[in-house]
């Protein structure tokens, strides 16, 4: 089976004086999605971007906002996210009391719902949520900052993730987040991924290149 590829830059690397313009310009540049990194300075050690800001990006495009949330508590948020305009609403295991509650919970609001796990997280985690989620996550980095070198041993997660939604015959999308360049991009995908997310990859060389980057990434 061919799955068509996803690309979902971070905008964790992009400017964020300009951050409107920035979703313009990768909308512009042929990106699927826009993946915006929430991190709280607790369950991540770096501080991001809070509801206000997904609420002001919002009308700067009309592609899927992918929420990544990096928030402990994370419940208490997701009314608000929703509100702000996520299309995708990505939560940790571990960042709650109750996951499959959290899932539950943005599925009610209309919202798409994604588990992402750690590197450190094993793929078993999922059994008791695949009937549920329409995303998986694997992070190839521990989560916090852009920039981050891929963990070699994701790849193996990935590959036995894909087995188990292609036996689940469930639609739902495969997402690699971290260190992912047009190096590791064909590898994440030959393992089973099939959503891209790339914030260095995608930002570098200023505007002009983005195109070019989000071409490449999908492998193109
Ligand atoms: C890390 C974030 C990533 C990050 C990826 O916590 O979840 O989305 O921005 O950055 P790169 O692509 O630079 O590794
Ligand atoms: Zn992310």
């Amino acid at each position: 089976m061919t799955r068509s590829i996803l690309i979902s830059p971070s905008i964790l690397s992009a400017d964020f004086a300009r951050l409107g313009e920035e979703v313009r310009a990768i909308d512009e540049a042929g990106c699927d999605w826009v993946h915006i990194d929430v991190m709280d300075g607790h369950f991540v050690p770096n501080i991001t971007i809070g509801p206000g800001v997904v609420k002001a990006l919002r009308p700067h495009t009309t592609k899927p906002f992918d929420v990544h949330l990096m928030i402990s508590p994370v419940d208490s948020y997701l009314d608000a996210f929703a509100q702000a305009g996520a299309d995708i609403i990505t939560v940790h295991p571990e960042a709650g009391p109750h996951i499959h509650r959290s899932v539950q919970h943005i599925k009610s609001l209309g919202v798409k719902a994604g588990v992402v796990l750690n590197p450190g997280t094993p793929a078993k985690m999922l059994d008791y949520l695949i009937d549920d989620v329409d995303l998986i996550l694997v992070m190839s980095v521990n989560p916090g900052f852009g920039g981050q070198s891929f963990i070699e041993n994701q790849l193996r997660k990935i590959a036995a993730i894909r087995k188990m939604i292609d036996k689940s015959g469930r639609d739902i999308r495969l997402q690699v987040d971290g260190g992912i360049d047009f190096t590791t991009a064909p590898r994440a995908i030959e393992a089973g991924a099939d959503v891209l997310v790339a914030g260095t990859a995608t930002f570098r060389g200023g505007a002009g290149a983005y195109a070019d980057n989000i071409r490449k990434l999908r492998g193109g």
